[in-house]
């Protein structure tokens, strides 16, 4: 058997997965990302909490999206789908655009003029798409994008797909197995909201198939980008954590019903606490993370602060870290090192 066939979501969960992907065994080594205790922002919580961080930047493309990505292109792969599109803020672009070249795929990705990651960016050019910049955000792509659906030979591929929720799901399963049970809180950043959606679905099927408890949601927006805090769109979201810069989240039920159903909170962050926790998560914890990803940790230090008793002591949390901090090296400011001579003496002195 071959390593591909090893590895990777549709072959773990096989017996989960839906039958839009027939016998697909297609894989990048998606999923089964590391679950690492943060102990420094345990101890800023206090209580005898215990954090744990999902990095879903350690997938094969740098994000979570690979793990609903590879169901979405197989699914379109066994139904003949000749090309994958999405409207994108850059994550989802990068995915599709690795997905569809290993599945042998054309893909087109539509993504908001000037405010996509150079990462991401680089991503999807390496990988082949095509790429359309769009005058407008990324809710002006996506429109444009939801009037190509059921276009024959085309596959969208944004979370609206029913297929990238499943397969987002895993990542729920997967920490209740690690756990041995569900954690108290989970936090994880919202920008279209497909991810909250999917991980409170993958949290329900494990209760209800016996595997435990039910997590309180806390989804994560920034400020500038808050439309779950303000019960509607927002035109001209702003937010340095470009990956979540969206006004007009697509799965907004998904989203109210993981709120609702498990009694957690939306919360809102400023650019200044995202990017202080991205740098903490880095310096400290060793795991460099993009900015969106950095707002779950910074929603849950507010929410212990505004709202200590939703996060009970002694209670187990996990926070989702969407995607790696190499997506989006210039919001980390890289100054020129200064330049030493190779000597021992002068590197002692420099120490
Ligand atoms: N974190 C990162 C790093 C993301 O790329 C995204 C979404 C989110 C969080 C929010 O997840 O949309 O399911 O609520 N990125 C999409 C993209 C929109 O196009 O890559 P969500």
């Amino acid at each position: 058997m071959s390593a591909e066939r090893k590895s990777g979501l549709l072959r773990r969960w096989r017996e989960r997965m839906p039958p839009e992907v027939g016998n697909s065994i297609l894989s990048l080594g998606e999923g089964a990302t590391p679950l690492v205790e943060l102990k420094g922002i345990g101890a800023r919580l206090g209580g005898g909490r215990t954090v744990f961080a999902k990095f879903e930047g350690a997938n094969p493309t740098g994000s979570f999206k690979d793990r609903g990505m590879v169901v979405a292109i197989a699914a379109a792969a066994e139904r003949g789908a000749k090309c994958a599109v999405c409207a994108s803020t850059g994550n989802t672009s990068a995915s599709a655009a690795a997905y569809a070249a290993r599945a042998g795929m054309a893909c087109a990705v539509l993504i908001p003029a000037g405010k996509i990651a150079s990462g991401k960016l680089a991503q999807a050019v390496a990988h082949g798409a095509e790429i359309l910049q769009i005058d407008g955000d990324f809710d002006d792509a996506m429109s444009a994008v939801r009037e190509l659906e059921g276009d024959g030979d085309a596959a969208v591929v944004n979370s609206i797909n029913p297929m990238r929720i499943h397969g987002q799901k895993s990542a729920a399963w997967e920490i209740c197995e690690e756990l041995g049970c569900a954690p108290r809180v989970h936090a994880l950043p919202v920008g279209n909201a497909g991810n909250i959606t999917a991980y409170w679905r993958g949290y329900l099927e494990n209760h209800l198939s016996g595997g435990g408890g039910l997590p309180k949601m806390l989804g994560c927006q920034a400020a500038g980008a808050a439309p779950f805090l303000r019960g509607a769109p927002v035109e001209n979201p702003e937010t340095a954590a470009t990956a979540i810069r969206i006004g007009n989240p697509q799965s907004w039920d998904g989203a109210k019903r993981a709120e609702l159903e498990s009694g957690g909170r939306f919360v809102a962050v400023s650019d200044s606490e995202i990017l202080r926790e991205q740098k903490y998560l880095a310096s400290r914890e060793g795991l460099f993370c993009e900015p969106a990803s950095a707002a779950s940790v910074a929603g849950l230090l507010a929410t212990c602060e505004s709202e200590p008793e939703f996060i009970p002591e002694e209670c187990l949390i996990v926070c989702t870290l969407t995607g790696h901090g190499l997506k989006d090296p210039d919001i980390v400011g890289v100054p020129e090192p200064k330049i030493h001579s190779a000597d021992a003496d002068s590197l002692r002195k420099a120490l």
